[in-house]
């Protein structure tokens, strides 16, 4: 009898044993218990697809959580050495800035960002790093307007273009950097001077993003708008016959060519002040300059590249080349305070 319950005891421990063996290999723990937390701003789908490759290469998952810029960085802010955020992503140079201002972010040393990134397109102390370009353009008319007649966003002030420029409030970010980079180059008073005759120009009264300024062009509202680059993009490639029909009313134009080029900012990102796993964020956005998944980080949102080594889609390349305002990204942030001042005192609304 006391034979049967030892052999019997013996098999439940074994198979007990058994039970706890996956548990306890270093693997399976490494894919449970790896992962980072990502604040983001990014409101684009086509993100997912990039991390998923990220989570597949080394184990480690990424924990998203989505909110404006701003939201984020209160967020990070009241919840201070007990964030979980390991990351903050941003649609704008600008909130990057701020959130290092507050002491949100951290430095990192890494020799592959040093080589990925160009200097102008990163925080100068290497708090943030710009992960894919976006340009302000000039969608204009196809019909109406002769590209001829267009140059710089200064000469979207002059009387010809009376009633006819289409751009979005200046609550929006991509406008206060637009402004902030015109500060940079001309002085505030000049600046002011700009916003100004611009809002005398506007077509109607700002409401709607980026794509609504393009949809208002095909329906005849305005013949000029003011746009990044991958909104174009997305309205050419929607699923919605409307908004293609939108895209392909429009051309676009690259502005300021002839001098400091056309303004560019970037979404990027930061190592959180507090983040709990440090090295498996830095390695994270190691992966996100990589060439191959630069190119699909940005192509799938129609935006350019920051690694030079990688190219942009071919609806990118199809736009041709051109020059950017490499004004040090960091000064946009710097300025963003005054740019906001300024458009009220102009009255855009
Ligand atoms: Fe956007």
């Amino acid at each position: 009898m006391n034979k049967f319950i030892a052999i019997f005891l013996l098999a439940l421990l074994t198979l007990s044993c058994q039970e706890n063996q996956p548990a306890a290999s270093g693997d399976q723990i490494e894919k449970k218990d790896a992962f980072i937390t990502l604040y983001t701003h990014r409101h684009y789908d086509t993100d997912k697809v990039v991390f998923k490759t990220f989570e597949e290469e080394t184990g480690v998952e990424v924990r998203v959580v989505k909110a404006s810029a701003d939201e984020l960085i209160q967020k990070m802010e009241s919840e201070g050495e007990q964030s979980p955020a390991d990351l903050l992503i941003s649609v704008d140079a600008g909130r990057l800035v701020r959130a290092k201002a507050k002491g949100l972010l951290q430095p990192v040393t890494s020799s592959v960002l040093e080589k990925n990134i160009p200097g102008y397109l990163k925080d100068s102390e290497n708090n943030w790093f710009g992960i894919t370009k976006r340009a302000r353009i000039i969608a204009y008319d196809k019909n109406k307007v002769n590209p001829a007649d267009l140059s710089t966003y200064e000469a979207l002030t002059a009387p010809e273009w009376n009633k006819k420029v289409l751009i979005r409030s200046s609550g929006n970010i991509y406008n206060q950097s637009l402004l902030a980079s015109i500060i940079a180059h001309h002085g505030e008073a000049k600046a002011g001077e700009w916003a100004a005759a611009m809002v005398k120009n506007m077509a109607r009264s700002p409401r709607g993003n980026d794509r609504d300024q393009v949809k208002a062009i095909l329906a005849g509202e305005g013949e000029v708008a003011v746009i990044n680059t991958y909104y174009l993009g997305k309205l050419l490639n929607s699923k919605d016959p409307e908004e293609v029909k939108a895209g392909e009313a429009v051309q676009i134009f690259f502005p300021n060519q002839d001098g400091r080029g056309t303004h560019i900012n970037v979404s990027g990102i930061g190592v959180a002040a507090h983040a709990p796993n440090k090295a498996d964020a830095v390695r994270f956005i190691e992966y996100l300059s990589r060439k191959d998944v630069q190119e699909t980080f940005a192509g799938t949102n129609y935006e350019y590249p920051v690694n030079p080594a990688a190219s942009p889609s071919e609806l990118l390349i199809s736009w041709g080349e051109f020059k950017e305002d490499e004004l040090p990204l960091p000064k946009l942030g710097e300025l963003n305070k005054k740019a906001v001042i300024t458009f009220d005192e102009a009255g855009w609304k």
